[in-house]
């Protein structure tokens, strides 16, 4: 049983960056996870929504108060923000990252402003990820794709262009985004593990016995695993079985201490005992001590 440092050690340091990530590793973190998203000028940074208002402190950036504006950020959702397709990647870096949660996790929004957006050509680049695995999602393919941003071919790009294979880096690729990870796939090739994200609205509608076993040979025909939300393993026990049956890889998301109603082990137990092969955590240390307890 894994354990994945989500968007870094985002539990503890503003998510996606760089600082997160390194602390990630050094808590003990089998892999660490990060979000991707197309900037205006063609590049890719780390970040995990479209928008820049949650993340970062661009609000406090008055050269660019002209271009906050209304966006598409979802099915007919829309929101008054900055948008990272509006911007270059010199203009992101710029911009300092703030925590997303900052009542929840005061001690993580302490490092508000102090650390950059990493583009993802700096996070392959960085030596602390030499030798180990990484977990890169596709954020928004199918709506970047309207935008004109080929996110999957972009990835390739700077896949392509980087030497973490001569590094030793293990690669996961992920996707909400059924049609966007295949050709994440086809333009990638074998280079990578291929990992099909679910949450609630993902779940096949038939979930009768053949229903269910008609969508997971699907995608078991496309891909090398499933990343789920545990919720939808605890309402179905059978899931994991089922998916481990046809080959999958099965990756739960996501634990986070703050969740825990009676005791941060009984919440993380809850997981393990799920039987996936690995566990999102946005505290990844508590998580790995309790696994090395355990083994
Ligand atoms: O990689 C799994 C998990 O990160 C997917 O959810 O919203 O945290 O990107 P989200
Ligand atoms: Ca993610």
């Amino acid at each position: 049983m894994l354990v994945f440092g989500h968007r870094g050690a985002c539990g503890y340091r503003p998510e996606n960056t760089l600082e997160s990530f390194e602390l990630a590793f050094i808590q003990g973190a089998d892999a660490i996870e990060c979000d991707v998203v197309p900037t205006k000028d063609g590049h890719l940074i780390v970040r995990h929504d479209s928008w820049l208002s949650d993340t970062t402190d661009i609000a406090e950036h008055p050269e660019f108060a002209d271009r906050k504006r209304e966006g598409l950020v979802g099915w007919q959702m829309t929101r008054q923000d900055w948008f990272v397709e509006d911007f270059t990647l010199a203009e992101i870096k710029t911009l300092r990252a703030t925590e997303r949660l900052a009542d929840l996790r005061p001690g993580s929004a302490k490092f508000d402003g102090q650390f950059e957006i990493p583009s993802l050509d700096e996070f392959l680049a960085a030596s602390f990820n030499d030798g180990k695995h990484l977990i890169i999602e596709i954020k928004h393919g199918s709506h970047f794709a309207l935008l004109g941003f080929p996110v999957a071919a972009i990835l390739a790009r700077i896949l392509g262009e980087s030497n973490w294979r001569e590094r030793g880096i293990t690669l996961t690729i992920e996707s909400f985004d059924a049609a966007v990870l295949s050709q994440a796939k086809r333009l990638c090739g074998d280079i990578a593990k291929y990992v099909f994200l679910v949450e609630s609205w993902g779940m096949p509608s038939d979930r009768t016995d053949l229903g269910v076993a008609a969508w997971l040979d699907e995608i078991a025909s496309k891909f090398d695993g499933v990343g789920i939300e545990a919720k939808q393993l605890f309402d179905d026990g059978s899931l994991v079985s089922k998916m481990h049956d046809r080959g999958l890889l099965v990756y739960a998301w996501t634990a986070k201490v703050e969740e825990a109603v009676a005791s941060i082990e009984e919440y993380y137990v809850g997981f393990i005992n799920l039987g996936t092969d690995g566990i999102f955590a946005d505290q990844p240390d508590l998580l790995a001590e309790l696994v090395a307890g355990l083994s």
